[in-house]
Parts: structure tokens; C-alpha cells; sequence
């Protein structure tokens, strides 16, 4: 079945310096992915709510905020709130992932729940008619460059047959690893939207290689 793939540059591996101009340089993305780390949910800290803000005001491309941070019951609203068009809070920090769910989406955004490589899909299937993407996450959350695990698209077929079954509703999105040697085995799961932060920043043209990226992921799936 052929779907259009999403290319979610991952600012991660960008020039924290010049976060105005790395926005620019990848204006044709779906999305832009914004990696928000509370050094206490993984063992690194990035960004958060100020500079989301900043970066928001100058984006040319909507705001796909992931959050690896404890406590997203408190946080995640207010990234809805400033602005971002999707807000992705981890399973494993939620207590009540439905009722983030339904805040983030009260303040205005898509709500996306993560996954981290080792946890199970199933204990959240009851509460995913809640939100609007699911992220399986194809590396241990913390840092970019690392290596595709490819054992987590077993996760991904799983959400892509409920979601053609009529089961579920949401966008099924890829985050880790993901390059010109991974992008196939992930379209061919069923992924929607893949994030790839190094193969996009760390391209001498990183508009070229989203559309590399994307031609890749929709050659995969069709036909
Ligand atoms: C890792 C982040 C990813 C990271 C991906 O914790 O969630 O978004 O930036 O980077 P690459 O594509 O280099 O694996
Ligand atoms: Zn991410």
C-alpha cells in the first residue's frame, strides 16, 4: 500500500549555534524534530521550553517536539501551547498517558506517545485511540548517530495493521538510526514519518538528502 513519507529532520544533529539558519536549511521537510532532554529521563540534556519558543517564531516547518523528560504531565502542554504542531511524551514517564493525551491536545497540538526500543506495544494499545502519532523509538533515547535496531519494526507492522485495519487512527513515525541504508526496511513496515537526525545535518546538502530520504521511502512502498 502506498503511502507519502514524512521527512522529520531531527535539529538534534544541527549547529546549536545557528538553530535560526538550520531551520532554513531544511524548509522542505514534513516536520521539524525537536529533541527535548531533562538529563534525568536520559542521560542528556538539550533544549527546552524557551528555546522551543525561539525556534517556533523563525521555523518554516511545523514543530514535531519529542519529549525525554520525567514529568511530561507537567510539561508537554505548554510545547502545545507556544505553538508546536505535534507533542510526544514517553509511555514509560506517563502516569496517566491518556490524560496527557487529552491536555496536549486541549492546548492545541497532535499528541504522540513513545516508545522506547524495549517496551512493549501492547500494554499501551488501549490507550493509543488517544493520540495522534506513535513514535517507535529504533534507538536507546539520549543521542544521535547511533545504529538501527531493526527489531522494533516488528512494533511498527503491528501499529501499521491496526491503523490500515481501521483500528486505529494515527501516524506511525521512526526515530533512530534512520539513513539511505535503513529508510527501506522501515517503509516497508509501515512507517509514516521518519526522523533522521545525522543522514539530514550531517549531509553536505541536507535538502538533497531529504529528498533522497523520501524517494527512498516511497519507492519502498509502492507497487
Ligand atoms: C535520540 C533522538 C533522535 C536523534 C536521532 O534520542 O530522539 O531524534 O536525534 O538521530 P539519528 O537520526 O542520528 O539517529
Ligand atoms: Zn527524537
Amino acid at each position: 500500500m502506498s503511502r507519502e513519507p514524512m521527512i522529520a529532520p531531527s535539529l538534534l544533529s544541527a549547529d546549536f549555534a545557528r538553530l535560526a539558519e538550520e531551520t532554513q536549511r531544511v524548509a522542505d521537510a514534513d516536520w521539524l524534530h525537536v529533541d527535548v532532554m531533562d538529563a534525568h529521563f536520559v542521560p542528556n540534556l538539550t533544549l527546552g521550553l524557551p528555546v522551543v519558543e525561539a525556534i517556533q517564531a523563525v521555523s518554516p516547518v511545523p514543530l514535531d517536539c519529542h519529549l525525554m523528560i520525567e514529568d511530561p504531565e507537567r510539561w508537554a502542554p505548554g510545547y502545545a501551547q507556544v505553538g508546536a504542531h505535534n507533542v510526544t511524551v514517553h509511555a514509560e514517564a506517563c502516569t496517566d498517558p491518556r490524560a496527557v493525551a487529552r491536555d496536549i491536545r486541549a492546548a492545541g497540538a497532535l499528541a504522540g506517545l513513545a516508545i522506547k526500543p524495549g517496551t512493549p506495544l501492547d500494554q499501551y494499545l488501549d490507550v493509543l485511540p488517544d493520540y495522534d502519532t506513535l513514535l517507535v523509538m529504533s534507538v536507546e533515547p539520549g543521542f544521535g548517530g547511533q545504529s538501527f535496531i531493526p527489531d522494533v519494526l516488528a512494533k511498527v507492522r503491528t501499529a501499521r495493521e491496526l491503523v490500515d485495519t481501521g483500528h486505529l487512527k494515527l501516524l506511525v513515525e521512526i526515530d533512530g538510526g534512520i539513513n539511505a541504508d535503513t529508510i527501506e526496511q522501515a517503509a516497508e513496515a509501515g512507517v509514516d514519518v521518519f526522523v533522521a537526525g545525522s543522514a539530514v545535518y550531517g549531509a553536505d546538502d541536507p535538502a538533497k538528502a531529504i529528498a533522497a530520504l523520501r524517494a527512498q521511502a516511497a519507492a519502498a512502498t509502492s507497487g
